[in-house]
């Protein structure tokens, strides 16, 4: 089955959209006015309600998208009326300026999806041609091995909404195509505090919760309440939960068992007026100095965050680069205490679960990589978990710089570098 599908309850003017197997929006007349609810299916009896719904021998008839429009009158989670879905798919898109490696690869078909009912229109468009499919947010965390010979879908979907407020906590909704560091300004303008840590991050919204982005002492599963995602095989839209997303150390679910199969369309956050400043991390106390500590605020912390950044990471606007290219390394407790007796220096983080992490970039730098450059590409100078782009390099000449300084990791230390950064078309 392909969702949604429009549905009338017979002799009434009531209308329903079933948007997946575990929910609906239902549309009832009370006199002139029209209510609508988002239902959610929790429990098991709401779930066979919406099985009745869609089984075409109970009360409900399958109606076309423009009769449900014509009997409906609201928009919620701002979504598009399918009548007004116009893709505008391209062929031979350069993608340099869609990531921020900016690496040039081309798009055999791209095309930009500003809503839920033109995400679905594109991917239908895609199963009718049977492509693959390439997502794209901020394309903050991929590199690009070469062309891609797939629909590249560029997840544009924007607004910020308010879901509930008592005051002092603010639950938040934004669109997956915002721009990451434009919404935290935006929460920090309205005096809502819980993601200054995470400020400057590159990236959309959207890609946020898929590798549970995370910078100084804070995750983004410390402030998650739910995302909406829609499934690519048959356009399902369905709520996750926090528990459900299964968030690690910059993973979570649609990087493992649900990999590839959906699109994420909208996340909230659940925000603090009077959140408390976490300032623990590395420099972020000492850049605070001058302030006495009552008069900081959730903006300070942001401001501070945003200079400690800016003096270690480049800027992707200016030089091409993905972030922490690798993952900081987890091992066991005896393989950190063998790596300690050699180097005392190593910095080393013990897990609540006996495991230590240990500093990728540390390892990076010691193997002697910090600045290395190969013409068009390198290891940035100030933070060796950084891989740049100068200009000029292809996907493929970045991967291999990848491998080397992985091999050399493993030689000097024995311990396994995993990139964190999305290999499209090659590893
Ligand atoms: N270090 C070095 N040399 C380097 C880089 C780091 O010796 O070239 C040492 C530092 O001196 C420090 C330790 O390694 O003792 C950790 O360094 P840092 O605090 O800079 O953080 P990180 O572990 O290298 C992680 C995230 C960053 C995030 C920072 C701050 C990962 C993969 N990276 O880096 O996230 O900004 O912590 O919270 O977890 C990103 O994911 O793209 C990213 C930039």
């Amino acid at each position: 089955m392909k969702y949604p599908v429009y549905l009338q309850l017979s002799g009434t003017e009531n209308v329903y959209a079933v948007q997946g197997p575990d929910r609906f929006w239902e549309c009832t007349r009370m006199g002139a006015q029209t209510l609508c609810h988002d239902v959610i299916a929790t429990t098991w009896p709401e779930r066979q309600r919406i099985l009745d719904m869609v089984a075409d021998d109970g009360p409900w008839e399958r109606i076309s998208g423009p009769s449900f429009r014509a009997l409906w009158n609201g928009t919620p989670c701002g979504m598009t009326s399918p009548d007004t879905v116009a893709l505008d798919v391209r062929e031979h898109v350069e993608l340099a300026d869609h990531t921020t490696f900016g690496i040039s690869a081309k798009a055999r078909w791209f095309v930009a999806v500003t809503s839920v009912d033109e995400l679905r229109a594109a991917l239908d468009w895609a199963q009718e041609r049977s492509l693959e499919l390439l997502v794209l947010g901020g394309g903050s965390n991929m590199l690009l091995h070469g062309d891609v010979e797939a629909l590249v879908i560029h997840v544009h979907i924007q607004g910020v909404e308010v879901v509930s407020d008592d005051g002092r906590h603010v639950r938040v909704a934004a669109g997956a195509g915002e721009v990451w560091h434009d919404f935290v300004m935006r929460t920090l303008d309205e005096g809502w505090g819980g993601l200054e840590n995470l400020s400057l991050i590159p990236g959309s919204v959207g890609a946020s919760p898929m590798q549970n982005i995370g910078a100084y002492g804070v995750e983004i599963r410390d402030h998650f309440a739910w995302l909406d995602a829609v499934r690519i095989s048959d356009g399902a839209l369905q709520r996750f939960t926090a528990e459900q997303c299964q968030f690690g150390y910059r993973e979570s679910l649609f990087k493992r068992a649900e990999r590839g199969k959906w699109i994420l369309v909208q996340v909230a956050f659940d925000l603090d007026r009077k959140s408390p400043l976490r300032m623990g991390y590395g420099a972020i106390e000492q850049e605070l100095q001058h302030i006495p500590e009552p008069n900081r605020t959730h903006r300070d912390v942001s401001d501070a965050v945003i200079r400690i950044r800016r003096s270690k990471l480049p800027d992707p606007a200016e030089i091409g680069n993905a972030g922490s290219f690798f993952k900081n390394p987890t091992v066991a407790a005896s393989e950190a205490e063998r790596l300690l007796a050699a180097h005392p220096t190593m910095p080393n983080y013990p897990q609540p679960g006996g495991d230590v992490k240990l500093a990728a970039g540390w390892l990076i730098e010691q193997a002697g990589w910090k600045g290395h450059r190969r013409e068009t590409h390198g290891v940035h100078d100030r933070q060796a978990l950084v891989l740049v782009h100068f200009g000029g390099a292809t996907g493929k000449e970045v991967w291999a710089l990848a491998q080397d300084i992985m091999k050399s990791v493993k030689e000097k230390f024995g311990v396994d570098l995993e990139p964190e950064v999305n290999q499209i078309g090659g590893a």
